[in-house]
């Protein structure tokens, strides 16, 4: 397990629980986080699951595959060399803990 905590654009948290290999995308719409709208399910259709993972995070994650690099260019929200898509990001066993912001826009 591992503890996600969601950071909205008015500073407002949320701290939720996953099991690692579930997408953060997933773990957010099963505990109504809001601003993940997650359109096509995890589809890696429709960019609208964009979040920013905090900074210095990402070096211990998955790297972004070509797919994912693709639809970042879609984003509504300004994209950032930390923005991710939620439903791309999943959690290696040597992570117990992620923070990811949410950006203003996912449309
Ligand atoms: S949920 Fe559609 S691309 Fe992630």
């Amino acid at each position: 397990m591992a503890q996600i905590r969601f950071i909205q654009p008015d500073g407002s948290e949320a701290v939720v629980s996953i099991d690692n290999g579930t997408s953060v995308m997933l773990a957010a719409i099963r505990n109504g986080i809001s601003g993940i709208d997650a359109e096509c399910g995890g589809c890696l259709d429709c960019a609208t699951c964009h979040v920013y993972v905090e900074e210095g995070a990402s070096g211990l994650l998955a790297p972004p595959q070509p797919e994912e690099l693709e639809l970042l260019g879609s984003v509504a929200a300004p994209r950032k060399s930390n923005s991710r898509l939620s439903c791309q990001l999943k959690l290696p066993l040597s992570i117990t803990s992620l923070t990811v912001h949410i950006p203003e826009a996912q449309s």
